[in-house]
């Protein structure tokens, strides 16, 4: 019977390997070597990474591949994405390839803006919070100084600092609503101290305001953090090409495909079921990237999907239209990123996805990343509305079937090029293989 184990944290981490493997694995000798296996070579960098989180016992390695002939605002790009799923990084280069020859990819920035809010309990009268409010405003700005000059120096810091009477949602509920500028870093630790230091100016000078009755004087804190909403920073990006140039695919003509495309992104507008979907496709570009580069793609998920959610109802974020014969597909995103800070100058590969991506600003990253999305979207949508999503996908994942199977290399090659003119189907590569091997 496994029992609640006290210090974890505490032991070497043998001892916490050799515990989890004991308690919780049928094999535990076996477990031990996997989790070793992983282990890196190099001393050093294996304790970099054991540093990254806590009770750490081994890697977890994600594939980290290229995307290249990224054609944005006349600037070639490789694009580095870390992902599980195959196809994805074929997908995107499949969609580079195609719209380098059609004027590549446009982008700009909306805005680069993030919030976030003190939440606060004021029992008492709205009017003289207001009062307080104004006269403590620029008492709250330089308390925090001493945490925001380096940001200000460099043109960022805090835009603005706002009262919110959220009282119709939630009884005696107040907010400092914040806005800030945080240039080049992701912002959230930054956001988050400024939060706290504006929490305890708050609660201070709220003690001594001449016009609180006693009660008024106590303001209560319940929390001040970051808004991972960030609907204020956000990004477009878009390509568009004459109708008669989308003649890739022979089975349809170019207007049909073109016109396929945009009801393709009008039923990803209108319905909900298929808008999750359609945005997840979009998210297989925007993750690979989030996470090649070292950002927080729980963030970034959490700020896409309640700006699709943003007009009531779940819906696409992309947008397709004709018009003068010209299709246009496009992409607005909120992201939340950043180029310094974080793990960007501890994680080598990190680094060198952005020194591969040419050291981008966090604004420029921002468009790389909307154009990964935008391009795998581009490309689901033009399977889908072609030859059917199975073919592509099942020709890359022909790999992962062959390698549970345990194929050699030769039989692989066989294999492979046999799948070059059939369906990829699940049950096909385990007839083949079966096959090519004689079993029944
Ligand atoms: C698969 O990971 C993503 C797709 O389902 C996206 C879509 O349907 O648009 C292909």
């Amino acid at each position: 019977m496994i029992t609640p184990i006290k210090g974890f944290s505490k032991l070497t981490k043998a001892k916490k390997i050799d515990w989890i493997a004991t308690n919780y694995t049928d094999n535990p000798e076996e477990s031990i070597r996997i989790l070793k296996q992983y282990w890196n070579a190099d001393a050093a960098l294996q304790k970099l990474h054991d540093e990254f989180i806590e009770n750490t016992l081994t890697n977890h390695y994600l594939p980290f591949g290229i995307a290249p002939n990224f054609l944005i605002n006349k600037k070639l790009y490789a694009i580095p994405m870390v992902i599980e799923e195959s196809s994805v990084v074929a997908a995107a280069s499949k969609s580079a390839k195609f719209w380098l020859s059609r004027g590549g990819f446009k982008t700009s920035i909306i805005g680069t803006q993030k919030n976030g809010q003190v939440h606060f309990i004021f029992k008492g009268d709205f009017k003289k919070l207001q009062e307080f409010f104004i006269s403590i405003k620029s008492k709250l700005i330089q308390d925090v100084q001493p945490i925001t000059k380096n940001m200000v120096k460099r043109g960022g810091g805090i835009v603005d600092v706002e009262l919110k009477d959220k009282t119709e949602k939630l009884k005696n509920y107040y907010q400092l609503h914040c806005t800030f500028e945080t240039l080049d870093a992701m912002g959230a630790n930054f956001i988050n101290s400024c939060l706290e230091q504006f929490a305890k100016t708050l609660t201070a000078e709220a003690q001594h305001f001449a016009s609180f009755s006693k009660e008024e004087r106590h303001v209560e804190v319940v929390m001040s953090i970051l808004s991972n909403h960030v609907p204020n920073c956000t990004v477009r990006a878009e390509v568009s090409c004459p109708v008669e140039t989308l003649n890739e695919d022979p089975s349809l003509k170019p207007l049909e495909f073109a016109e396929k495309m945009v009801q393709a992104v009008a039923i990803a507008k209108a319905e909900p079921y298929r808008a999750v979907t359609h945005n997840k496709g979009i998210m297989n570009g925007v993750d690979a990237v989030v996470l090649a580069t070292g950002n927080d793609f729980r963030a970034v998920e959490a700020a896409v999907h309640a700006y699709a959610a943003k007009d009531g109802t779940y819906s696409s974020l992309t947008n397709a239209h004709i018009s003068e014969g010209i299709f246009t597909f496009w992409i607005e995103l909120p992201l939340a990123l950043g180029t310094v800070g974080g793990l960007t100058k501890l994680h080598p590969l990190v680094k060198l996805a952005l020194e591969i991506l040419q050291k981008p600003s966090a604004p420029q990253l921002m468009q790389i990343v909307a154009v990964a999305g935008l391009a795998q979207n581009f490309a689901a949508l033009r399977s889908l509305v072609t030859t059917g999503i199975q073919e592509g996908h099942m020709k890359m994942h022909l790999l992962n079937i062959l390698n549970q199977l345990g194929a050699t290399e030769s039989e692989k090659a066989v294999l492979i090029n046999y799948f070059k003119h059939e369906t990829a189907t699940h049950s096909a590569v385990v007839d083949a293989f079966n096959g090519l091997r004689n079993k029944p």
